[in-house]
């Protein structure tokens, strides 16, 4: 994993495919005073000398119309972007928090979409005062003094997204703001991007009626027909033309940020895929991570694959019973799995598998910090 020097970094933005996208879809209307918030954050911690992160977290959707009724989400819920903002701000680090508006934060997110309403957490006291459940009360003031710690130090910065085209913007405007960390930047993206969108001059103004869906259509969309859908011959079905997104991430890694550390996720559901397609994404973006994990399996087991390394698997303690393991993948039946979760589900597996992936990032990025520096001073 070593750090590129900065003659190899490119000073100017590569003149590459990606940033056609930027002038066809305008930027969201946020972007200017996250521009301010980013700067006066990054520049507090760039003089204190402290290691930044900006962890993307939750799925990004592609609205159908500008007016947007309907759209299409990505799956996830932001646990893992949350979870692990909270482990980074533990290490030391200062967090930009780039979320999916309304997606799981930084430690509200032990009260919110769980199955308890939070006035569960409350009670009512002989005084006819609200206090917190007794039954709560131990584990809330932890996580209220670190909540506060975070805020009253300034070290946890909250921005949010909801469409592909917001996440883009914000994503690149954050990346060029945090250069002058150099190698003390670190991107953890653990958002679900999505792969395919509507580009704006083929989003319809109003919500798509039905009744504008005609048929039948020989050969695409017909100019009558809302923009950016099309019907078949068969039926009145709604067919979406989608344009692929553009893979950003080699953008980030070559222009916007050529000399931060890079980690990005990997979602497969095929386990027998998982392993060849993070190395597939190290080889095609050559970034210095890819962080695998399974849909059915993600709270309890990831692989780290970085360059010239063996893959190294991080496994929650199974059952209970079994030791949390680093190395090479222990051998689990679907069974193992299940109970695994089942007690998860219960409340009886309390180790978050965030509590062990950060501490190994973090080595990683001291590593690649102490390296960036060695190469600067033999220059
Ligand atoms: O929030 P949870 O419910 O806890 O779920 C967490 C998670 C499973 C969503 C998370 O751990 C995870 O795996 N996030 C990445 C999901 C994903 O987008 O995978 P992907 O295979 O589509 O993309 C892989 C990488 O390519 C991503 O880092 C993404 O930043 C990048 N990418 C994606 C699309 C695109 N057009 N260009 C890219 O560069």
């Amino acid at each position: 994993m070593e750090p590129r020097t900065p003659t190899e970094a490119s000073d100017t933005l590569p003149e590459i495919k990606q940033n056609s996208y930027f002038d066809d879809n305008a930027p969201p209307k946020v972007l200017d005073s996250y521009r301010k918030l980013g700067k006066a954050f990054v520049s507090d911690h760039l003089q204190s000398g402290r290691r930044v992160v900006l962890v993307t977290s939750g799925g990004t959707t592609v609205p159908l119309e500008n007016q947007t009724v309907r759209f299409i989400d990505n799956f996830s819920a932001g646990t893992r972007g949350a979870t692990s903002a909270e482990y980074f701000l533990e290490n030391g680090y200062a967090v930009i928090f780039l979320h999916r508006q309304y997606s799981l934060l930084p430690y509200s997110r032990h009260y919110s979409h769980s199955t308890n309403c939070f006035l569960d957490y409350m009670a009512e006291a002989l005084n006819g005062e609200v206090m917190v459940n007794p039954e709560y009360q131990q584990k809330m003031l932890g996580v209220l003094r670190k909540y506060n710690a975070a805020k009253n130090e300034n070290k946890l910065l909250l921005l949010s997204y909801t469409t592909i085209n917001e996440y883009l913007w914000e994503l690149k405007e954050l990346a060029m703001l945090m250069r002058p960390l150099g190698p003390k930047a670190l991107f953890y993206l653990a958002a679900a991007v999505s792969d395919f969108f509507l580009p704006k001059d083929r989003v319809s103004e109003h919500k798509i009626q039905s009744s504008d869906i005609k048929q039948p259509v020989t050969n695409g969309a017909p100019t009558s027909e809302p923009k950016g859908i099309a019907s078949t011959a068969s039926g009145k079905k709604l067919m979406i033309d989608l344009d692929p997104v553009p893979k950003f991430l080699k953008t980030l890694v070559d222009g916007w940020a050529p000399e931060g550390m890079i980690v990005s996720f990997k979602l497969e559901t095929d386990p027998s895929l998982l392993v060849s397609k993070a190395h597939q994404a190290l080889d095609k973006y050559s970034h210095h991570l890819v962080i695998g994990n399974l849909l059915s399996t993600r709270k309890f087991e990831v692989v780290f694959a970085a360059p010239e390394r063996e893959e190294q698997w991080i496994t929650v303690p199974v059952h209970r019973r079994v030791k949390s393991v680093t190395g090479a993948r222990p051998n689990l039946s679907a069974k193992d799995w299940q109970t695994t979760e089942q007690e998860w589900l219960r409340g009886e597996q309390e180790l978050e598998i965030e509590s062990l992936i950060v501490p190994e990032v973090v080595k990683m990025h001291k590593e690649f910090i102490e390296k960036s520096q060695e190469i600067k001073a033999e220059d």
